[in-house]
């Protein structure tokens, strides 16, 4: 059964180019199951399977000495036992695991993602269903509607897929009754209507006796529709339905073999594109030409959606990886604060204010998402409060980014609207999401070109700015280190501020405690006024205790290539708390003060600071003479 079972890493492999070219000039229509095993979801995969012929002989033999060993009569074989026998092994150790399989007809190949039904396993039916034409939603006919109809209807209607087919399956169970139907399909018409789905395709079916699926069948005349394959192969794609809006093309990368060629390639995500169309790249806005469309097999006079071509431009107009190319008169937006609908993935929960990565199709920027709006409770469709996103939540958030970026609405355009989150650290994927559309305030708030550059200031004091940024346990010593240095570079005339944690809590941020998004939000507001003050020209200098290592790293992309220099005061946590300046170890340990970072808080030391002072073996002021040494040295 290996040929026709893949999971998502596989699907790369040799022998699936194999199949896919045997079947090369068929169109492919993928498309996702929804229900449980109890709704007869493996039953009529197999089904499928065994009607395009893709049960090798051996295998059926076997299937069908399984069926009779579990009481199966006569003719009919138990498809369940085909798919069911391989979930098993699979399910152990579940990731974001779905399984694809294969399988072509006459007219069309299909890729169908089989994802685990229950709502723990939500981020595995987004994954799935992110690349679906069509969802086919089972319901079992004995049982009509139920929670898990209503959820998997809502995902799949808010990943966007335009075809649903409402299969009510095991009709044979209350004998072909068209009543019993009816009234199932104006339950689910009902709930449809209410989550926005305007349109699907229902139709009586019975998996196990095959009634309905590539025929149909004669114990239900009644039924006026197509039979499920037929339905399959006829659906419009949405590769065919996207060559319908404007044209679009994010750049994957610059093609430059020599200086008498440049080209752009990537795939074309929507719309028609024809040699001499006026084009517009974003987020610059500059206008062009084209003057070829380049193909491995020649050049195009036109392309459409879905194919993979290189652009040549008339004028030598700046492109590169990430831009995105449109039709001149109908552009994207650009943007960098957005209204977003995320489901979370990660075992570890969102933090509001941390910055992730965020990655929508060629682009790749830096984001913080800010606290829940809502979350949805994805069985009933209720709005509820939430602090943060837990794994398989999904709710509605503001996200900001460091740097515009090129979009449309996820419901307009899927290439342009959906991404995904990414752990700095950990380089793990922690979230799916939608951009709903801008934040008015974006759009409407502009730099303010100033003549008196970040340089120029630097030059009248002849330095060169930085930030000394101390990074260490709460009684390390930092603050202690940073006064010295700031003592020695004034007296050799240096302009310098120090920011001091107990400090700016006092003013600034004497709205935040400490509580890790507090932490986080203390971090970035320190992080802006310092690069603020190195925009004056200054030596910044900073003392917090700063325990997570992605909002350093946040600081340090803040400012320009070196001019951030980490200080990792290591001072053993014994150490410190022997010491206890303040007290406060001594009222942590006693429980009367919470979050104490070291105590009941982690601090993640830098991994390579740039500078590391072990205070076990070296005083204040040899360290401070250190970090003087290595600054101007
Ligand atoms: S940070 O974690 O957000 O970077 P910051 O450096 O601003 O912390 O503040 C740390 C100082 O606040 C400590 O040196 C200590 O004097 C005081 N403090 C009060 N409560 C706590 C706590 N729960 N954890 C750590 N420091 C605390």
């Amino acid at each position: 059964m290996s040929d026709v079972i893949y999971k998502t890493d596989d699907l790369i492999a040799s022998d699936i180019d194999t199949y896919l070219q045997t079947h090369q000039h068929k169109s492919l229509l993928r498309f996702i199951t929804c229900g449980s095993v109890d709704d007869g979801k493996s039953t009529l995969i197999g089904r499928l399977l065994y009607d395009s012929k893709m049960i090798f002989e051996d295998q059926l033999a076997s299937l069908e000495a399984d069926s009779k060993k579990m009481g199966t009569q006569g003719q009919d074989i138990d498809f369940a036992l085909l798919v069911d026998g391989l979930a098993a092994e699979r399910e152990q150790g579940i990731t974001i695991d779905v399984a694809y399989r294969f399988f072509a007809t006459e007219k069309r190949k299909f890729i169908v993602a089989d994802t685990p039904g229950h709502e723990q396993y939500t981020r595995n039916m987004v994954t799935g269903a992110s690349t679906a034409d069509l969802a086919v939603i089972l319901i079992d006919a004995r049982k009509g509607v139920l929670v898990q109809t209503r959820r998997h209807s809502y995902l799949a209607h808010l990943i966007g897929i335009r075809n649903i087919v409402l299969a009510v399956n095991k009709m044979d169970l209350i004998d072909y009754d068209q009543a019993q139907y009816d009234a199932i399909v104006a339950d689910y018409t009902a709930f449809a209507r209410s989550i926005g789905i305007t349109e699907f395709t229902a139709m009586p079916i019975s998996g196990f006796k095959g009634d309905n699926i590539t025929t149909l069948s004669p114990n239900m005349p009644w039924y006026m529709g197509k039979p499920l394959i037929e339905h399959l192969e006829t659906v419009e794609l949405d590769v065919t339905a996207a060559q319908g809006q404007p044209f679009r093309m994010a750049v994957q990368w610059v093609n430059r073999p020599n200086l008498d060629f440049r080209g752009f390639s990537g795939q074309i995500a929507t719309g028609t594109l024809k040699s001499g169309d006026a084009i517009r790249v974003l987020p610059s806005g500059k206008t062009s030409t084209i003057s070829r469309i380049v193909t491995q097999d020649g050049d195009l006079a036109e392309a459409v959606a879905g194919q993979s071509v290189t652009l040549c431009f008339a004028d030598e107009v700046d492109c590169s990886r990430g831009d995105v190319i449109s039709i001149a008169d109908n552009p994207p937006q650009v943007a960098n604060q957005f209204e977003a609908t995320v489901v979370w993935m990660a075992d570890e929960p969102m933090i509001p204010g941390r910055a992730y990565w965020l990655k929508l199709g060629t682009q790749l920027v830096s984001a913080t998402v800010q606290a829940p709006k809502y979350q949805v409770n994805v069985n009933t469709m209720e709005h509820l409060a939430a602090k943060t996103f837990d794994l398989n939540a999904i709710g509605v958030a503001e996200i900001a980014t460091d740097k515009p970026i090129v979009f449309e609405p996820y419901a307009d355009n899927h290439a342009l609207g959906g991404f995904i989150l990414i752990d700095k650290i950990t380089n793990g994927t922690v979230a799916a999401g939608m951009l709903n559309f801008s934040l008015r305030r974006a759009q409407n708030v502009h730099w303010q070109t100033v003549d008196i550059t970040r340089d120029m200031h630097a030059n009248l004091k002849n330095q060169k700015p930085a930030v000394l940024w101390f990074t260490g346990l709460s009684g390390s010593g930092k603050s202690t280190i940073a006064n010295l240095v700031e003592k020695k570079l004034h007296h050799m005339n240096r302009h310098t501020f120090l920011l001091d944690g107990d400090n700016v809590r006092h003013g600034l941020n004497k709205d935040l405690g400490f509580a890790e998004a507090d932490r986080i939000e203390n971090i970035r507001r320190v992080g802006e006024v310092a690069k603020l003050m190195t925009e004056a020209g200054l030596i910044v200098i900073t003392a917090f205790i700063s325990p997570f290592r992605a909002e350093r790293e946040m600081v340090r992309a803040m400012v320009p290539d070196g001019e951030f220099i980490e200080i990792f005061v290591d001072t053993p946590l014994a150490d410190a708390e022997a010491r206890d300046v303040k007290g406060l170890y001594k009222k942590a340990r006693s429980g009367q003060l919470k979050n104490f970072t070291g105590i009941d808080s982690p601090y993640e030391a830098p991994a390579n600071p740039e500078i590391r002072i072990d205070t076990t073996t070296m005083t204040p002021d040899a360290a401070a003479d250190l970090i003087v040494e290595r600054l101007l040295g």
